[in-house]
């Protein structure tokens, strides 16, 4: 059990904390149930990058999926051996490119022909080949929230399966580009098996036409991540039976799973602890104004998002309808609408529940506010392993105007 008034008092607030051990039960969760092929779980660096989150997860065996090289850095930094590193993403600077190549990672995920063209001729300068999977976009609603839906042709990732088609039969015939996988991720926290299945279906296809019309022998079969967690009562899918749907696909072709799971692994292992300054009600609304923002948790802001709030008052206090808001100058600055709450002093706790994905990563100083501590939990001990921001990290990169 967690002693957060003792946590708040060692590290302030507002605090992201996180239950190492939960990371360490999901990751088992997911590694086994796709134990019937060989897999590599590359966790999705974007969802919570915290460099002792990242060598946790290295140390259970698993990879990390990257979208810049900053993300392929972390997970050099971390441990990640390289040959579990994945670079994603819809765009690539060359010099990211050159990186990549030069560090020998797993694979690059290719987004668009003209991202191809751009690779085969950086890897060419730096007279090296480059392992690359293409991103199929097989234009499947995944049924998530529009601003985290990926799989579908008006979303900017991925390629159509005939461009895909020709990227690969150019890839195959050049002499610096080594196609050895195939990847798609049609959308984040994912609730339905079907679209995943359907999506699966359409690029294995793709797998055995290659193998049958260019003899291309692919060893990777990519399927992104966005296997959705329970922030309250959605119903989930099992992950058994996110495996068993996907290997259901690949009957007669050899290759490894890749799975790039980042919500699955870390949401629910992370809270957003804060306190709060006081409240205050007009005739049409109490607000619950607490020391955390949209800054340091965007996701209610952002996407309307629901996140689950603990408090420690006693059961039976008297309890209202409020909004939790934090103190940076919007009005869409707010962790919770319209529930029901207690009435609550100066200074008392409350948590943020399901805050271990694309919070403390979507973090910013808006405001001018620092960005939070971040602290780990791992059996029953708690660890620094991001110090709270001061001002002067705030404004250390600036630099006076000299007119
Ligand atoms: N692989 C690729 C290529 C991705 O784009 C993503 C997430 C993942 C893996 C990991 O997806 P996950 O397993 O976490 O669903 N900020 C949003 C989520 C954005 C997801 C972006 N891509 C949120 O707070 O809901």
């Amino acid at each position: 059990m967690i002693d957060y008034n003792q946590i708040a008092q060692k590290y302030g607030t507002p605090l992201y904390l996180y239950d190492f051990d939960h990371f360490t039960a999901q990751y088992e969760k997911l590694k086994d149930a796709f134990r019937a092929r060989k897999s590599i779980l590359a966790y999705a660096v974007k969802a919570s990058s915290n460099l002792s989150i990242i060598k946790h997860f290295a140390s259970l065996g698993a990879g990390a999926d990257c979208v810049s090289i900053g993300e392929v850095r972390r997970a050099l930094l971390a441990g990640v051996p390289k040959y579990k590193i994945i670079f994603s993403g819809v765009g690539k600077r060359d010099d990211e490119i050159a990186e990549a190549i030069c560090s020998d990672i797993l694979y690059i995920n290719v987004e668009s022909s003209a991202e191809l063209d751009r690779i085969e001729l950086i890897a060419k300068r730096v007279d090296r080949s480059v392992r690359i999977s293409i991103r199929v976009n097989p234009n499947i609603d995944p049924k998530t929230h529009p601003y985290i839906s990926t799989g579908l042709h008006s979303n900017k990732f991925g390629v159509d399966l005939d461009s895909a088609k020709r990227m690969y039969i150019q890839a195959n015939s050049s002499q610096h580009l080594e196609p050895v996988g195939i990847h798609f991720h049609i959308g984040s926290q994912l609730t339905e098996l079907e679209p995943i299945r359907d999506s699966a279906i359409i690029v294995a296809d793709l797998v055995r036409s290659l193998r049958s019309a260019i003899g291309l022998e692919l060893k990777f079969f990519d399927v992104g991540g966005g296997l959705g967690v329970q922030y309250s009562d959605e119903k989930i899918i099992d992950p058994v039976e996110y495996a068993q749907a996907i290997l259901s696909t690949l009957s007669g072709l050899d290759l490894t799973i890749i799975c790039e799971p980042g919500r699955f692994l870390s949401a629910n292992a992370g809270y957003f602890l804060t306190r709060v300054l006081y409240e205050k009600s007009n005739s049409d609304k109490r607000f619950i104004i607490v020391d955390g923002a949209m800054n340091d948790l965007l996701r209610p802001s952002l996407y309307g998002a629901y996140h689950s709030i603990t408090h420690f008052k006693e059961a039976d206090e008297k309890v209202g309808v409020a909004d939790v808001v934090g103190p940076v100058c919007e009005s869409g600055d707010f962790l919770a609408k319209d529930i029901e709450l207690p009435y609550f002093q100066h200074n008392d706790l409350i948590l943020i529940n399901s805050a271990g994905a694309y919070g403390f990563g979507m973090s910013s100083n808006y405001n001018t506010r620092n960005r939070c501590a971040e602290v780990a939990i791992s059996h029953g001990r708690d660890r620094l392993i991001r110090r709270r921001e001061s001002f002067d990290d705030q404004i250390a990169l600036e630099r006076e105007f000299i007119s």
